[in-house]
């Protein structure tokens, strides 16, 4: 099994309490607070490995990592130690991995409407490539570049005709996307770059057909039509073009019924598209750049939270309200996210009921999770929340004016604080008031 095929990190142990990274999740909670972020170390760890030895042997495939999933200065370093380059999309993320020691080479700058205070600083720290996502952006990138008189590596990002929901996908000539150029807008943005763009060194194509994936052929059909494109495009232009990023999107197991396939499997599919799709070109093998986020880091993160008020409806539900919620993990109110949970008091003796865990942010459509059978939660019990390291913390907001939480990292019974909990002077920290209001 993938670690992404587990809904817990797989160092979690139920003793009397729960722990991870031999951690008692309680202590946890009393010595940093809640909510609190936890990242599993050895779960981080061992995805990263797992990808690192199923595309090993392909010496073309290049793994970044998506930083969009999660980005902070330690993650970014463990991250970066285990070999992966980064998929980066603003100023803050390429400046986290900097400073947190990435190969910049290995780094990709992706979005689809980078700023030109951006794309300076991209250049100025030396990112490998840049996925050019629109025409405005490849003649701004190319004017910035001439500036400062530098070559730019570029990918286009294209939108090959696939689009990926979870379980299933549909192919179409065209997708009403804001990201990338049209299949049949190529040959316009290619002639740019061949004839005026001086400043910009076309190295492939780019495309990301989704998130949550869980149906590989979606990515046979992606990697066909990349190279379908690159072969058309080397032909007609007599460019040499060797490069293909193939995006992110696999998927993580949230609840039970969730199947993602493993890391395996998916390399074996992609591995062998690529191959068929070569052979039946005739051309040689293009450099394969990956750039998963979700499954590598959403299986080592939890989140916990305390439990304070319980209000029973009458003949109807009962709340369970937590110090978190919306702001910290805005999933569940945004896309109906499911999620599993646990209490990690010992709960011996107790008996199971029905609940639904409420988030504490004034909205009644902060709910983190509906109807989940727990052992009678009382006030002051931990919560944990599983499958949390993706797209929480990287989303997480200040809404109702609430400090956002901490994050530390465990491992062999060690925590370590990684990210401090902000205070309340901190939300007020940048803030000025007009002397003539004083
Ligand atoms: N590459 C590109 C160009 C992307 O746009 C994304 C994600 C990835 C890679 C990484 O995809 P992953 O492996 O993480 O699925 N906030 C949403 C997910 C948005 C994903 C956006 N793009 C969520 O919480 O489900």
């Amino acid at each position: 099994m993938s670690v992404n095929q587990f809904i817990k990190p797989i160092t979690t142990e139920r003793k009397a309490d729960l722990y991870i990274g031999g951690c008692n999740l309680l202590d946890l909670a009393t010595v940093y607070g809640t909510p609190l972020y936890v990242i599993d170390e050895q779960s981080l760890r061992t995805i990263c490995r797992e990808y690192k030895h199923t595309f090993a042997e392909n010496e073309n495939i290049i793994l970044t990592y998506a930083s969009k999933a999660l980005c902070n200065l330690t993650i970014s370093k463990i991250i970066s130690d285990e070999g992966f380059g980064f998929d980066t999309v603003s100023a803050g993320e390429i400046y986290t991995v900097y400073k947190a020691g990435a190969d910049m080479k290995k780094v990709t700058f992706n979005g689809n409407n980078k700023t030109q205070k951006e794309i300076e600083l991209a250049l100025d720290l030396n990112v490998g490539r840049f996925s050019v996502d629109n025409f405005y952006e490849a003649e701004l990138l190319n004017n910035v570049a001439e500036s400062k008189n530098m070559q730019a590596k570029v990918l286009l990002r294209i939108t090959p005709g696939i689009e990926c929901h979870t379980h299933d996908y549909i192919k179409t000539g065209q997708i009403d996307s804001k990201f990338g150029f049209d299949l049949s807008q190529i040959d316009e943005i290619i002639e740019l770059i061949v004839n005026k763009y001086k400043n910009i060194n076309l190295m492939g194509l780019h495309a990301h057909i989704g998130s949550q994936i869980f149906e590989l052929q979606s990515y046979s059909d992606e990697i066909e039509i990349l190279v379908k494109e690159l072969v058309l495009i080397n032909q007609k232009y007599n460019l040499n073009l060797n490069e293909l990023n193939i995006g992110g999107g696999l998927g993580v197991k949230y609840i039970e019924h969730d199947t993602p396939p493993t890391i395996e499997e998916f390399s074996e599919v992609v591995i062998k598209a690529i191959k068929s799709s070569c052979k039946k070109y005739n051309i040689d093998l293009p450099f394969v750049y990956i750039e998963p986020g979700r499954s590598i880091v959403s299986t080592s993160g939890v989140t916990l939270y305390t439990i304070g008020s319980i209000k029973q409806v009458p003949e109807g539900r009962k709340y369970i309200a937590i110090d978190g919620g919306m702001a910290d993990n805005p999933r569940p109110s945004l896309y109906h996210a499911k999620y599993s949970a646990e209490i990690a008091n010992d709960t011996y003796g107790r008996e199971l009921e029905a609940v639904t865990i409420a988030g504490r942010y004034c909205e009644s459509g902060d709910i983190l999770i509906e109807n989940i059978n727990l052992p009678s939660p009382k006030a002051g019990d931990i919560i944990c929340v599983y499958n949390t390291g993706a797209y929480n913390y990287s989303m997480a907001s200040n809404y109702n004016r609430v400090e956002k939480p901490a994050m530390v990292l465990v491992n062999n019974s060690q925590s370590d604080i990684i990210v401090n909990r902000e205070s309340v002077e901190d939300l007020i920290r940048l803030e000025e008031v007009p002397d003539r209001l004083k």
